[in-house]
């Protein structure tokens, strides 16, 4: 009779246990889900230096004690792992086979730089069975958990599978040059996205400038087409100087900012880097990796 009365006891014990702890993990992972921020980088003409931001503002900010994931989205030409100076054997759709865990995808780059390369196969991805999707779901969950930024290098223009990671990112980064080929794209690319505005913060940066006023000059000839047409403005979160360093960097495989923190262009991301970190996140799109997935999963 005692021995029934205290197993019961015992398990009563073991099971309120056992739901303070999932509810902990519960909170935790909400926790973690809600405050990571995700930044998509994306361009409307290709090659205008999204790979190159991608990977220097994932070290920038890790170097600043942030933890940051860098996910290669870009079908296309996918080569974060080049700038990182690795070749990796996994990529995200490899998450699909059961065996494959998180952690077996995501590789360590300079400064700790976590990263998960070259998403060929995002098209299958969104595509696939519920089912599958739910389990993709629930291992890219754990991102969150990783990362306090989660950075997406995103493929060039106005294709779907940029369009579905720019749309469920939080903040997008739209990078263009000052040329008239780069700017119109990057007016297309305001264009397509300007209906969801009310939720979308987007910041235009300016690569390969020459002289700080040519960041003014591009901004404002870009705010007077989205005004008259689309009424809206964009704001600018910075530039970065043309410098022979890029180039250099992309040879040796290794982000500019390692080679030389204090070269222009590393100056200019050590600045972005600070406005990212100072700038308010937008409250009402602050949902975090979470809300990234829900949405491209369409949950
Ligand atoms: N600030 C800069 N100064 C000098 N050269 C630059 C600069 N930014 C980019 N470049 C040059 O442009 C090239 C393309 O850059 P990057 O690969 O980052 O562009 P991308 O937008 O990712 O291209 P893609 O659309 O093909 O993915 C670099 O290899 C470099 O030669
Ligand atoms: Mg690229």
């Amino acid at each position: 009779m005692f021995d029934q009365a205290s197993r019961l006891r015992d398990l009563i014990e073991e099971r309120a246990d056992e739901e303070a702890q999932s509810r902990q993990v519960g909170e935790l992972y909400f926790n973690a889900a809600e405050t990571t921020r995700v930044i998509a980088i994306t361009s409307g003409k290709g090659g205008v230096g999204k790979t190159n931001l991608a990977v220097n503002l994932a070290v920038g900010l890790q170097s600043s004690g942030q933890r940051v994931l860098l996910i290669d989205a870009d079908i296309g030409t996918a080569n974060v792992n080049l700038l990182m100076g690795s070749v990796t054997n996994r990529s995200l759709v490899d998450l699909l086979e059961d065996e494959v865990q998180l952690e077996d995808v995501i590789e360590s780059g300079v400064a700790g730089v976590k990263y998960i390369s070259g998403v060929a196969g995002v098209e299958e991805a969104l595509n696939m069975n519920r089912l599958k999707q739910k389990k993709l779901h629930k291992k890219l969950a754990r991102c969150s958990e990783l990362a306090d930024v989660i950075i997406i290098d995103t493929g060039a223009g106005l294709n779907r599978n940029v369009i579905e990671f720019v749309l469920a990112a939080e903040e997008v980064l739209l990078i263009t040059t000052p040329e008239p080929t780069a700017l119109a794209d990057a007016y297309a690319v305001i264009k397509a996205y300007s209906t969801y505005t009310d939720r979308r913060n987007i910041k235009l940066i300016v690569n390969r400038i020459r002289e700080e006023e040519e960041c003014y000059e591009v901004t404002e000839k870009i705010n007077q087409t989205t005004k008259k047409f689309l009424g809206v403005t964009i704001g600018c979160l910075g530039y970065i100087y043309e410098d022979k360093i890029v180039r250099e960097a992309v040879h040796r495989q290794e982000p500019f900012l390692i080679i030389n923190p204090d070269s222009p262009a590393s100056q200019c991301i050590s600045e972005l880097v600070k406005s990212l970190l100072s700038g308010k996140r937008m409250k009402s799109v602050s949902r975090g990796w979470r809300g990234f997935l829900d949405r491209i999963f369409g949950y």
